[in-house]
Formats: C-alpha cells, structure tokens, sequence
C-alpha cells in the first residue's frame, strides 16, 4: 500500500470511529483543537464520549505536557461539539500524514467549522498577557507546508485560495459573542514559527515588521489542512508572555502552561458561549 492509499484508509476509518463515538446521533457541526494549557475546556464537555487518539488509525500521538491526546463527543453550552484535545506540532515531527489524518478524518466525519485555540506570545504593547487574540490571518514561518507531496484529490485542489482563510463571518460571531459575554478579545495576525526554541528579540522585531500581533508554533498546519478540505476556520490565541526581548521575563514551557491555565477562564466562557453561535448553519 502507498502512503496515500493508507492515509485514505486511516482517514476513513477514523471518521468511523468517530461516527460511532457520536451514537448514530448526528456528528458535531463544530469541532474545537484544544492548545497547549487550554485543556481544561475538556472536563466541561457534559455527556462526553472519550476516544484515546490511539483508537483513531493515524491520529497524531502527542508527546508535549500539556497535550492529552483524545477526542471527546459532547455538548458545550446546550450543543453539540467534538474537543481535539491535544495535537502534535512540527517540531516533533517532520511528518504532515497524522495531522492530516486528524483534520481529515473529523471532516470526513461530518465536521463543518475547526475551532482552532493556541498560547502565544504577545508582539503588541497592548495584547498582555492571559488575553485572548483573535486570529484575523496568518502568516506561515514554518518553513513548511503540510500539504506539499502528490495532492491528495480526494480530499480538495492542488491549489486554493488561502484569502480569508480565518472566516471573516464566523469571526465577526466572534467577537459579538466577547462583546456579550463583556471579554477582552484583541485580534490580530498570528506568525507561526516552527520552534521548538522561542525566538530571538531579533525575531521577534522582524515577525512584528511584518505585521504580526502573536507569535506562536501551531495551528497554522491545521488552518491549511481544513482549508484544503473545506472547513471554515476560526481562530483564538491565549497570550502567554511578551515576545522575546519585549519584557524581561525569561520565556519557559512551564510559563506558557502557567499563564494559559490563567487566561483559560476567560477562554472557556467564550468557547462555551460561541459554540452554539458557531453551530448555526445560517450564513
Ligand atoms: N513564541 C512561540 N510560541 C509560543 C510563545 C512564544 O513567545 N508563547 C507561547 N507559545
């Protein structure tokens, strides 16, 4: 079997395994990719189904703290939702197929809108620390592209357009939801940079030159999976720290899983109030 033949067994077996998670109910419309710190959300999914990634063929197996590994059926805020809760990122691995896997197999399963939530560090005096940013764009530092190989056409194009990638119409659910729900919600562009080092001040002058408001090392893989296979994406950052050389803390993991466990309040009560917004089929 080639890569491509097994990847599309994996992808459909997994999207099985997930059907079957959800009882023969109908599949979440909304699924949510839990970042580094930000699991919490996890243990406020009432009625969940918990299925280990191990149980799903070519799920990525996460090897961070901080990152469960398992995919939970439940409802938030009175609707259906599945939780990816942890993910691997490319400084782990080099290789795109679990990611691809992971993205594909809840959109094979039904999954129409990914959710996409990460710690990051700050690039503006005014995004501080434990608020959340929502990702408007993004720029791709990570030297890779999880889609390059053969186009696996099953799936989607060869190429397409990443203009509005973020949904401009869910995002604007967004912010109405923070507006309700009286929570900071800064937005701006998210550079990804492939890690697993912080970056350097100098870095960081440069990702800020460029336009960027957060710094982070994920969810841009996942953005351009979904995107190649038709979801409709929206994004969340909790800021951790100031980027490298903007303050004088010294930048650690523990830090990061620190400061995203204090902003994580915040992010569960916007996560769980926007479920059911982002569950409306309409518009
Ligand atoms: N840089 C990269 N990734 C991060 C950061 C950062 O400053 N904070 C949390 N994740």
């Amino acid at each position: 079997m080639t890569d491509q033949e097994s990847h599309l067994e994996n992808v459909s077996k997994s999207a099985a395994a997930i059907r079957a998670a959800c009882g023969g109910g109908p599949v979440p419309r909304v699924a949510i990719v839990l970042g580094s710190g930000l699991g919490g959300l996890a243990d406020k999914v009432e009625a969940a189904t918990v299925v280990p990634y191990r149980d799903l063929p070519g799920f990525p197996v996460p090897t961070v703290a901080g990152h469960a590994g398992t995919l939970l059926v439940g409802r938030l805020g009175g609707s259906p939702v599945l939780v990816l809760n942890g993910r691997k990122h490319f400084y782990e691995t080099n290789d795109p197929y679990p990611l691809r896997t992971m993205i594909r197999g809840v959109r094979a399963a039904g999954v129409e809108v990914l959710f996409l939530s990460n710690a990051a560090g700050s690039l503006r005096p005014h995004i501080g620390v434990s608020e959340l940013m929502l990702i408007t764009d993004h720029v791709n530092f990570l030297g890779l592209n999880p889609l390059t190989g053969p186009n696996d056409d099953a799936f989607g194009p060869r190429f397409f357009s990443m203009t509005g990638a973020w949904d401009p119409a869910l995002s604007e659910r967004l912010r109405a939801v923070a507006r309700a729900e009286a929570i900071t919600l800064h937005e701006g562009v998210y550079v990804a940079f492939r890690g697993p080092s912080f970056e350097t001040p100098a870095e960081i002058r440069m990702a800020q030159g460029w336009g960027g408001d957060a710094v982070g090392m994920s969810s841009v893989p996942e953005c351009l999976i979904a995107r190649h296979c038709g979801m409709r994406v929206v994004g969340v950052s909790c800021i951790t720290n100031m980027g490298a050389g903007l303050s004088d803390e010294n930048l650690t993991h523990a830090h990061t899983i620190e400061n995203a466990s204090r902003g994580a309040a915040a992010f569960e009560r916007l996560v769980t109030a926007a479920v059911p917004v982002l569950a409306d089929g309409s518009g």
